[in-house]
């Protein structure tokens, strides 16, 4: 960290050392102080200032805001804008990507006070705060059997939503950004504004999948529910020796399953420590889950292979988000990274990814805890629900296509990268085909680039 860098760039000392704790004296006189802590030990400071990727945690903002209404948000921004200081917006934190959520010497604003929910039963409309994980927020929509498309772990928070968002609901409803039908946004320059198909449609357009942190903040998310009620599910964990069974069933499963109730991950482990010629290094963990008691023969390719551990059975929605055990995003931080690429069914790159990250763990061996290659399939049903909806930032062409988290293995031509698994040097934005429009809607909500300017995120130039 070079800290001093902007005083070779000529601005004055005063402004740069000054900027963050100016900000934040001027936010706590505004919103007062139960709002705002600048206090490192204090235990919310601490908490804010942890992320899923510890590799965030050096960083040390001037304070950290927990505003509760739009407007706090509003006023935060302004002074931030005012004192000419950096910040950085944090929901769940886990976004692994430096400055993505996490700030050095400015202001971070901590939504996790945001936590209001509602729900409509007349219109099934849910209504949600930004703050809290996603598995609060599905056992809040429980009570009325009803669930909202989002993470795949209940320890993830709403930024993943900005990001397009993966759910086992996908196939059936499309990217979590997909359900979206009303964003409360408070922009760059303070003004809270809504966006839906009638009212700023562009940025509606743009916050579906064009990532967090770039047009405003997201205050309020109204979106279609969907009903939650028995779901067949499990973790089915083989032994490596199945490497390349387990591989085939992945293949035909991203292939040619047609039943948009049944999803799959199929995650490939390595640890750092010895095999010791018994592969004790290694195992394939799927996941499984069908909406639905009865998953008929959508997972018969899985079950015939003989696994070392079943899990299957039925479940809650809030059991199928702690698979393969509870608090499973939190028992993963680390100074973790994810890189991502994109490819399209059946074109044989499933061998050659495993085969590429398989070389790479054993070449460097030591050199990390735990790696995991993960198969996402994104089935054509997943494509069509999303244009059925009004499609979104990502306009992803017809399934099926797959993502893995091994980049090393290329971008199949044509296909957007997923921005949520995406490593910042990954310039997802660049892979949309929406690119050029999402550049003019950034301009237009961020005319002086003061998000561009003050906090991280993926670059539109
Ligand atoms: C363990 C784990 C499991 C995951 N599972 C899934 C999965 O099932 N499906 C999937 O699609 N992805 C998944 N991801 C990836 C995940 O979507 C991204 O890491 C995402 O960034 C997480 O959102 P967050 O709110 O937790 O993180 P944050 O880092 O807080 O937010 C992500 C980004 O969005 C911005 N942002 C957040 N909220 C707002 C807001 N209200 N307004 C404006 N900007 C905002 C932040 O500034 C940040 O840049 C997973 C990641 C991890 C670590
Ligand atoms: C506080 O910020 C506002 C903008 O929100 C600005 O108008 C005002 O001058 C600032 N006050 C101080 C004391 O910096
Ligand atoms: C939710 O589903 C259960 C089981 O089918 C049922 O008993 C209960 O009445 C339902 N609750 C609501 C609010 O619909
Ligand atoms: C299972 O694999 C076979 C090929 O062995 C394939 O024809 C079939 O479609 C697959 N079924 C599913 C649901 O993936």
């Amino acid at each position: 960290m070079l800290p001093l860098l902007p005083l070779l760039a000529g601005i004055t000392p005063v402004a740069v050392t000054a900027a963050g704790p100016s900000a934040c004296s001027n936010i706590t006189s505004q919103l007062g102080s139960t709002k705002v802590t600048s206090n490192e030990l204090s235990v919310n400071y601490v908490e804010s200032t942890e992320c899923w990727s510890t590799l965030q945690d050096a960083y040390k903002p001037s304070c950290v805001v927990y505003p509760k209404t739009a407007q706090d948000v509003s006023v935060a921004l302004q002074a931030i804008r005012a004192a000419g200081s950096r910040f950085a917006i944090k929901a769940g934190g886990h976004n692994p990507n430096t400055f993505f959520s996490s700030v050095d010497a400015g202001v971070l604003l901590d939504l996790s006070s945001m936590t209001e929910k509602s729900y409509d039963p007349d219109t099934t409309l849910a209504t949600y705060q930004p703050g809290g994980q996603f598995g609060d927020i599905y056992e809040y929509y429980a009570q009325y059997n009803r669930t909202v498309v989002g993470a795949r772990l209940a320890g993830v928070g709403t930024g993943l939503a900005l990001g397009g968002g993966m759910s086992y609901l996908s196939p059936q409803y499309g990217m979590s950004c997909d359900s979206f039908r009303e964003l409360e946004i408070v922009l760059p320059d303070g003004q809270i504004v809504t966006a839906s198909e009638d009212s700023n449609p562009d940025l509606f357009f743009a916050s579906r999948g064009g990532g967090g942190n770039a047009y405003g903040v997201v205050t309020k998310y109204t979106v279609q529910s969907r009903p939650a009620g028995e779901f067949w599910a499990g973790n089915l964990i083989y032994a490596f020796p199945q490497k390349d069974n387990v591989i085939e069933a992945i293949g035909n499963f991203i292939q040619y399953n047609t039943d948009p109730k049944a999803a799959i991950i199929g995650t490939y482990e390595k640890l750092g420590t010895p095999d010791l010629n018994l592969n004790l290094d290694e195992a394939i963990i799927m996941f499984l889950v069908y909406d639905g008691p009865d998953p008929g023969d959508a997972f018969t390719n899985f079950t015939s292979i003989t696994p070392i551990l079943d899990t299957t059975g039925i479940k809650t929605y809030t059991e199928v988000v702690n698979m393969p055990i509870p608090m499973s995003s939190e028992i993963s931080r680390g100074p973790n990274i994810f890189r991502v690429g994109v490819h399209r069914a059946g074109d044989g790159s499933y061998e050659n990814a495993l085969d590429v990250w398989r070389n790479w763990a054993e070449d460097n061996k030591g050199k990390y805890i735990l790696l995991s290659l993960d198969f996402q399939p994104v089935p054509k049903s997943l494509t069509d629900a999303s244009k059925a909806q009004g499609g979104n930032a990502m306009q992803m062409p017809d399934g099926p296509c797959y993502r893995d988290l091994v980049a090393s293995t290329g971008n199949a031509e044509g296909l957007p990268l997923f921005i949520n698994d995406a490593n910042y040097d990954q310039n997802p934005l660049q892979t949309f085909s929406a690119f050029e429009k999402l550049q003019e809607i950034k301009k237009k909500y961020d005319p002086d680039n003061f998000f561009a300017d003050k906090t991280g995120g993926w670059s539109f130039a």
